[in-house]
């Protein structure tokens, strides 16, 4: 039995980290965009133990990748004893707070449960996503949400029409920003961690109902402050993008990537080679287009 999946990636609008948990992980309010990059992953069930390739040497294909945790905990909770051989191909890339791991994770049980002819509810597939990874759960849908507690509490919520027929600009330069190492990094910017609850909600609002050009100062990250303090080129690329087209532009998640809301295309993508030439080639650089379409079956 053989099915193949497409995995979206995302940016967060908004990470409002509201304080540190006695679980040591962090109370966020987040307002989370899904964004049309896919990884692939293909699954073949096996006749025993899980087996994971994929297209890019420098990700790992043992149980650290979480798309085999995901495959490890579907199977003992719905009591599968076969494997599964999954094979992924790569666009996201890794370390850049855009969430592919999570993704993939995520995929990965829609997928096993889809194979295994459903065994799992979806309140139980929702348990395992929050157990995989904080941002797992945000993809096991694929509309805008906001997300709360850790990052596992979804709401979705209405179109972001004020993102209508904008262009997303993302820019990874040649290196990454480990999760853990960012969230720590919080400890010397008390300050960030200090503003009110309601803002996801509220931007989720503004969005919904009124213009980037009003509510783009609204867009905010506390895990800027630790980011760009270890690494200014994140904060140069995110000024020189409001400078040069851009009508909002902030880091995805704990970085490194830095994306960028033009007002179409051909902004997006002048600015992106502008970007690249000034700041350096060996960065990822991709325009999309907002909102996108996310089918998870592969054509
Ligand atoms: O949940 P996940 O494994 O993706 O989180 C990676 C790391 O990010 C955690 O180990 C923690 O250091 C940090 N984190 C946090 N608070 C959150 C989410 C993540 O401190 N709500």
């Amino acid at each position: 039995m053989k099915l193949s999946r497409k995995s979206h990636c995302k940016i967060n609008l908004l990470l409002n980290v509201v304080g540190q948990r006695a679980d040591g992980f962090h109370e966020l309010e987040m307002l989370m965009l899904p964004v049309p990059i896919f990884d692939r992953l293909d699954f073949e069930l096996l006749g025993y133990g899980i087996e994971l390739t994929c297209n890019q040497p420098g990700i790992p294909t043992d149980s650290s990748n979480l798309a085999c945790q995901a495959a490890e905990s579907f199977a003992a909770k719905a009591g599968v004893t076969g494997g599964v051989r999954v094979h992924l191909e790569k666009s996201i890339p890794a370390e850049g707070g855009l969430g592919g791991g999570s993704s993939n994770a995520a995929a990965t049980l829609l997928a096993l449960n889809e194979l295994h002819d459903q065994p799992l509810g979806q309140a139980t597939l929702h348990e395992l996503a929050a157990e995989l990874g904080s941002d797992v759960s945000f993809f096991m849908q694929s509309q805008a949400a906001v997300a709360k507690g850790r990052g596992e509490i979804i709401e979705p919520v209405a179109p972001l029409e004020a993102l209508a027929g904008k262009s997303l600009l993302l820019v990874r330069p040649g290196f990454g920003v480990p999760t853990p190492w960012a969230y720590q990094g919080l400890a010397k910017f008390p300050g960030v961690k200090n503003r009110p609850l309601g803002q996801a909600d509220e931007l989720a609002k503004r969005l919904a109902n009124g213009s980037l050009a009003e509510a783009g100062d609204a867009l905010y990250n506390s895990l800027e402050a630790p980011v760009f303090d270890k690494f200014p080129l994140l904060k140069l690329i995110k000024q020189h993008a409001l400078a040069n087209g851009a009508e909002a532009a902030l880091m995805c998640g704990s970085g490194s990537t830095v994306f960028a809301i033009c007002p179409d295309a051909a902004t997006a993508q002048s600015l992106g080679q502008a970007i690249k030439s000034k700041f350096g080639q060996q960065s990822f650089v991709q325009t999309v287009p907002l909102p996108g379409d996310f089918p998870n079956t592969v054509a």
